[in-house]
């Protein structure tokens, strides 16, 4: 949910740190600060509202020769989860003395009785959040040593975090630890770079370290020293990132949105690569580490996520029964974790999340371990606290996706689920017929999008007819109910329409109620099974006055003829074309968004990575 960003080196921090948070800004943006060490002083700066207002303060706050000398600071951009995002509860926050800094992302579940403890030793607290209960801590607990203050802190701190911390009794180092929130160490020549995400690292140095849950590191600019809580030293290993900074850039476009739509025929094509088998019409994931004999022998696929990966579940759940017979359900993973789930270990649970981190996500994961499930992920950002927790899964190999709205990481998603799908049903009773059919299909999906994409300007004409509607429905059935939901998740977190998606048979058990002349319909209706019912129920809509826009199958003239406007998608397998579907929907989405000038790469109460509860 927000950001953090500590520097080592020989000056030019804050520049350096503001950089920083600009490229994480994305993940939580209500309010932001920095802390830096000058000389044996801790200064802090913050605001209220996005890093620019931070980076315009520190430049009142501070004269330019300061901020060119000091060269050793942290920083952080948060997305409020205790207390308003105020410039109070912003951080970085202070230990009693003011030497003590720390940015925190994370919750610290037992933060109240810890603070009713410091209080009664005559700390006061200025701000409502958590994060300055444990810097106080952290003072605290300092008898000299700052690493073994933070020990002593977090062995006391129920709940989750990621931590840098700096104090003016220590100069020229930071204190980092992580659980369950992530933490990367960028190693670079005479400087260091500690950051909650590898965005804010890669205009620096490709060479980073992933903490471990319950590491904890000391940095200076020259050496990275990582021990366990316990103060026993643990090796990880340097790896190499494999990113440019262009990809944090737009490279382009208007938006970080419309660049990773216009990606997606080059993150598919990764995402399918060497992945498919074409002599045997099958698909070769080695992220699911289990043969077939092994594979076959699981009962049920039970699959895990929130938002967007919860639509892309959807898709796989007709996908792994359509394919391989097997029984399939999908869990929104709040649920799953609160609901004592009837798991076992002939039960196949696979968590699927972009970003790797959100909570809900990570603790179905820990709940489906705790009853013996063969658990993977299939994740996005590589060495994320999902990954490393299922140890086992398959990597989309997206690229980083900055937006907000989630767009190649959905179709990246659903292109990986019908691949393990077909997997699991090429052990079972998919021929090797349908099994070559159906891969050579799934390779051509990059080409698929590509013509959808092509259509980018006839459906920006298409958008500007639905720019002034405040209620949107989306409907289909089948495989096209979840695009109907992602549909109506994209256009209602970037244009604040309230757009709500409906099984198409749904409507008439009430929903229909709300149509009147004009309200807009989108009916997500391609070739497949279940196209005619659901042309019947646009007939419904119509016949109340609905304004129908369509997402057909190219040459489909019957659909035709029912739509007030429509886009068409390349003829495909039903469970494949889900995915030039809902780039259809992406473009739509995005351009009623712009048109309505909506802020579309970070949302209003919008953050793209919910590690909260
Ligand atoms: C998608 O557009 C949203 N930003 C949101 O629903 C997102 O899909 C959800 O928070 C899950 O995130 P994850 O895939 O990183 O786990």
């Amino acid at each position: 949910m927000c950001g953090i960003v500590g520097y080592l080196g020989k000056a030019n921090a804050p520049s350096v740190l503001i950089s920083g948070l600009k490229r994480l800004e994305y993940r939580g943006y209500d309010s932001a600060g920095l802390a830096i060490l000058d000389g044996d002083k801790v200064l802090v700066s913050k605001a209220s509202g996005k890093v620019a207002n931070l980076s315009e303060r520190a430049s009142i706050n501070w004269p330019p020769e300061l901020f060119k000398r000091v060269g050793t600071g942290i920083a952080h951009t948060r997305w409020a989860t205790h207390g308003p995002p105020t410039e109070v509860n912003a951080h970085p926050h202070l230990d009693k003395t003011g030497e003590i800094a720390l940015v925190h992302n994370g919750i610290i579940e037992n933060y109240r009785a810890l603070r009713a403890r410091l209080e009664g030793k005559g700390h006061h607290f200025v701000s409502e959040t958590d994060t300055e209960v444990l810097s106080h801590l952290i003072g605290d607990c300092d008898k000299g040593d700052l690493f073994q203050a933070v020990c002593d802190a977090l062995h006391q701190v129920e709940g989750t975090f990621g931590i840098a911390v700096i104090s003016s009794r220590e100069p020229g180092k930071i204190i980092t630890a992580r659980r369950g929130s992530p933490i990367v160490i960028g190693v670079g020549d005479g400087e260091a770079i500690i950051a909650s995400d590898a965005s804010a690292i890669v205009a620096h140095t490709q060479r980073v370290i992933y903490l471990d849950d319950d590491d904890i590191a000391t940095v200076t600019a020259d050496s990275v020293d990582i021990r366990d809580l316990n103060n026993v030293p643990v090796t990880r290993e340097i790896a190499e990132l494999g990113l440019d900074a262009s990809v944090a850039e737009k490279g382009g476009y208007e938006h970080f949105m419309m660049k990773e739509i216009h990606e997606q025929p080059d993150a598919l094509a990764n995402a399918i690569r060497g992945r498919l088998d074409l002599q045997l019409g099958s698909s070769v994931l080695a992220g699911m580490s289990a043969s077939q004999r092994e594979l076959a022998e699981l009962s049920r696929v039970v699959m895990v996520g929130c938002g967007t990966s919860l639509h892309a579940a959807m898709v796989g759940e007709y996908a792994f029964e359509d394919l391989a017979d097997i029984h399939a359900e999908v869990q929104q993973a709040a649920e799953f974790r609160y609901r004592n789930p009837i798991i076992g270990n002939r039960d196949f649970v696979v968590a699927i999340s972009q970003s790797g981190e959100t909570a809900d996500t990570l603790a179905a994961v820990k709940e489906a371990q705790q009853k013996g499930a063969f658990v993977m992920s299939l994740v996005n950002v590589v060495g994320s606290t999902i990954a490393r927790e299922t140890g086992r899964g398959v990597y989309l190999h997206a690229g980083p996706e900055i937006s907000v709205a989630s767009t190649k990481a959905f179709t990246c998603q659903v292109s990986v689920l019908l691949m393990m799908a077909l997997k699991l049903g090429r052990g079972r009773r998919y021929s090797r017929e349908e099994g070559l059919k159906l891969a050579r299909e799934i390779d051509s999906i990059p080409e698929l999008v590509n013509r959808v994409i092509a259509k980018n300007d006839l459906i920006a004409e298409i958008a500007e007819n639905y720019v002034k509607d405040e209620h949107a429905f989306f409907i289909g059935r089948g495989p096209m109910y979840p695009v109907a939901l992602e549909g109506a998740l994209k256009l209602k977190e970037i244009s604040y329409i309230h757009a709500e998606g409906y099984h198409a048979a749904e409507l008439k058990h009430g929903p229909i109620a709300l149509l009147q002349p004009g309200t807009p319909v989108i009916a997500v209706a391609c070739e497949g099974p279940a196209k005619d019912k659901t042309l019947g129920n646009v007939e419904e809509c119509r016949a109340r006055g609905a304004r129908i826009l369509g997402i057909i199958t190219e040459g489909d003239t019957n659909a035709e003829e029912v739509m007030d406007d429509f886009i068409s998608i390349p003829k495909a397998h039903p469970l494949v074309a889900t995915i030039p579907a809902v780039v259809a929907l992406q473009i739509f989405s995005y351009h009623v968004a712009r048109l309505r000038g909506c802020e579309i790469d970070q949302p209003r109460n919008l953050a793209k990575s919910v590690t909260v509860e």
